[in-house]
């Protein structure tokens, strides 16, 4: 088991909690970082995308081809699927913030192909830091969490597997998150199997946003970076 799977980012939030920076500043840093040995072959980073502050966060994997290219998250096939799964459900796209794990695309030469890899548990450390000022200025309520790699991420040794915990809710720092299907699993599904997958992955979706709607339940309710013994 990778060491972010045994630690979630819990171990390492500390360094970034008392920033606060500008979207800006963010993007000026993820585009001059290179604490890991994707800031050498990425074409672009990737920082998020949307509104901020914004009740619902997204977060991915990390970037593939098409948002490396474009340098925009979620604008390949996955992020088709994501932006029709939320039209259907009448949430604007442009009213959430959309990100990844990692902000620069993880690959691995297969010949003379680029293939998408996970993002490895150095990456994503390196590029926690980033991930959390995200989290500071989009302040969200919901973290909906697209796959493993982004759950484990969050809530480290508390979530299981997608199979056995998408759909159900967690805390991350006073956060509620709920782990989903990421939308380039439910692509590569077939038959029934697509709608099957593609039919819960819009019940978490939607359980989400009926979950914005409901009033704040107080043990819930811990502002993002507030130490407790503030
Ligand atoms: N997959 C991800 O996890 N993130 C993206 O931005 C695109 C595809």
């Amino acid at each position: 088991m990778s060491d972010f799977r045994q630690k979630g980012l819990f171990d390492f939030r500390k360094e970034s909690r008392d920033t606060t920076i500008t979207i800006e500043e963010l993007r000026k840093e993820a585009e001059a970082c290179q604490k890991c040995n994707l800031g050498y072959s990425r074409l672009q980073a990737v920082v998020g995308e949307g509104q901020f502050p914004a009740d619902l966060m997204f977060v991915g994997e990390g970037p593939g081809e098409q948002e490396d290219k474009e340098g925009r998250p979620f604008v390949g096939r996955a992020g088709e699927l994501l932006t029709y799964s939320l039209n259907k459900l009448g949430i604007d796209r442009g009213s959430v913030w959309i990100s990844n794990v990692v902000k620069c695309r993880a690959f691995e030469k297969v010949g003379t192909k680029k293939v998408n890899r996970p993002p490895k548990s150095e990456e994503i450390k390196a590029c926690a830091p980033i991930l959390q000022k995200e989290m500071e200025l989009v302040s969200p309520r919901i973290i909906i969490a697209l796959g493993s790699p982004s759950a484990s991420s969050l809530l480290g040794k508390a979530f299981s597997t997608i199979t056995q915990d998408r759909g159900k809710w967690f805390s991350y720092k006073g956060i509620k998150v709920i782990p989903t299907f990421h939308p380039a699993y439910v692509l590569r599904q077939k038959g029934k199997g697509y709608d099957r997958s593609f039919e819960l992955f819009l019940a978490d979706l939607e359980e989400a946003k009926k979950a914005l709607t409901q009033k704040e339940d107080k043990t819930w309710d811990l502002p993002l970076f507030k130490k407790s013994d503030d």
